[in-house]
């Protein structure tokens, strides 16, 4: 039984993983600063630190144990919660292996300062419940606090969980299953949202185009539904969500990118491999064809959309004509960004077991093959955005004096010099590219 701990009275959180860690650990830091503590940036120095993992990939989840150990050094023992896919995943093993004092799973986070009053008092505080009853329970979603926005773009999880069980993916054990959060609930935190701030809004969920619900009026609605109620929502600019699978692509939704204004044009649709083979034994249920074809729809939907994509090489058995499938995918979509990663065996799922594992130096060689051909097209598609003239959200310093960064609506990251204030809309011409980031010349009206 660990000894007693001064309650504390700063905090740190630090989140890992996917932009819902990030939302969750901005709910997790209101929610223990309602409770009169006070945020700290310095972990170094805080009280206590709320760790909030990631379990995706092998080197994330060893993270955590690495973190817990230097929070450790130098004789210092702050109280260490451990909150996120880890916590969900491994429990009671995080007590054992690293004495972590707090463990809270991803649906228990309305538990937090509960959880931390305990440990202060010596007693076990562990708490890795699963929402059964998808409807009514709302563990999570309903007993936090409300949150204001602190940022012109914010986030907003109105998603949750997968039913999807790719055979790789650790997801649909840490976040359970595929629930939704109610209609009303997503449109209040919007307007809390902009009313702090902000100007745009990502919608979230790792499937966040499964969301499915009742308007005020008891109509069935899907994410389609949702985005066309938020862009009638005054002082909301620019509509985002991700991350959406292939499967849950609705011809509404694909239609809601040719008509609905604030709804950006970007659409971040993982595929993971380009093999058909592949993709069945991920359990990925799209083939390369329907992707592709996929893909045409919402192209001739909004034609200019940015494409956005994660892939994985070195899925156990992926032979060399295999991955060269994949690049040839890419080939065909000339994506304007995306994600890759080395196959990662990830403990209880599925393809864990297959013992046809891919060589790590094969693995390094496609992936450097696989970045090299994302680097050239994503460079390509900011080259060809020279030119063109767009409004730029303004979310951070650059920097040089005077120097803002701020986002395309196709997702880039544009440097410009402006004496407009972060969270404004400035018309702005994109003058020069880079490979992830291109330079902006704001547009001055002509005085009359
Ligand atoms: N729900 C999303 C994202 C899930 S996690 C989706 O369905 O695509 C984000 C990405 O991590 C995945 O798209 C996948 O590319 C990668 N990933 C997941 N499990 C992995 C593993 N075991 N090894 C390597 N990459 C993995
Ligand atoms: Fe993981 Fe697949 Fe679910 Fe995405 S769809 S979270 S990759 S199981
Ligand atoms: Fe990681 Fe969990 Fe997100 S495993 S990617 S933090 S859903």
């Amino acid at each position: 039984m660990p000894l007693p701990k001064t309650p504390p009275k700063t905090f740190h959180v630090k989140s890992f993983g996917c932009q819902m860690n990030a939302y969750d650990g901005e709910r997790m830091a209101e929610l223990l600063s309602a409770g009169g503590l006070a945020p700290t940036d310095d972990a170094g120095a805080a009280d206590l630190v709320v760790l909030n993992t990631c379990h995706i990939r092998e080197r994330a989840t060893e993270k955590v144990y690495s973190d817990i150990g230097r929070l450790r050094k130098g004789g210092r023992d702050p109280l260490i919660a451990v909150a996120g896919c880890v916590a969900q995943a491994e429990g009671e093993e995080i007590v054992r292996r690293a004495r972590a004092d707090v463990v809270v799973g991803p649906q228990a986070y309305h538990e937090l300062p509960a959880l931390v009053a305990r440990a202060a008092a010596g007693q076990s505080a562990l708490d890795t419940e699963m929402d059964l009853d998808p409807v009514f329970g709302q563990r999570k979603f309903g007993r936090l606090p409300a949150r204001r926005s602190r940022t012109a773009s914010a986030f907003l999880t109105v998603q949750e969980g997968c039913d999807k069980f790719c055979t790789y993916c650790v997801v649909p054990y840490t976040r359970g299953a595929e629930v939704s959060r109610p209609w009303a609930q997503v449109l209040d935190e919007a307007r809390a949202l902009v009313d702090g701030g902000a100007r745009e809004i990502t919608l979230l969920g790792q499937n966040v185009n499964a969301w499915t619900g009742e308007d005020e009026a008891g109509r069935a609605q899907g994410l389609a539904g949702l985005i066309r109620a938020l862009d009638r929502l005054p002082g909301l600019e620019r509509i985002r969500y991700t991350t959406s699978h292939p499967n849950d692509m609705a011809g509404d939704l694909i239609a809601a990118h040719a008509d609905v204004e604030k709804l950006m044009p970007f659409l971040h649709l993982p595929v993971q491999a380009g093999s058909d083979r592949v993709l069945k034994a991920m359990n990925r249920s799209h083939t390369r064809d329907t992707y592709l074809r996929l893909l045409d729809r919402v192209r001739a939907a909004r034609p200019d959309i940015a494409l956005s994509g994660d892939f994985i090489v070195g899925f156990p058995g992926e032979t060399e004509a295999e991955f060269a499938e994949t690049l040839s995918l890419v080939g065909e979509v000339r994506y304007a960004q995306a994600y890759s990663f080395k196959y990662s065996a990830r403990p209880g799922t599925p393809a864990a077991s297959m013992t046809d594992t891919v060589p790590a130096d094969v693995m390094d060689d496609r992936l450097q093959r696989l970045q090299a051909a994302l680097g050239r097209d994503q460079l390509a598609f900011n080259r060809h955005s020279v030119g063109r003239t767009c409004r730029v959200l303004l979310e951070r310093p650059g920097k040089l004096a005077g120097q803002k960064i701020g986002r395309s609506p196709w997702m880039q990251s544009v440097h410009l010099l402006t004496d407009a204030p972060i969270g404004a809309l400035v018309d702005v011409t994109l003058a020069d590219a880079g490979p992830v980031s291109l330079a902006g010349v704001e547009r001055v009206p002509i005085a009359a």
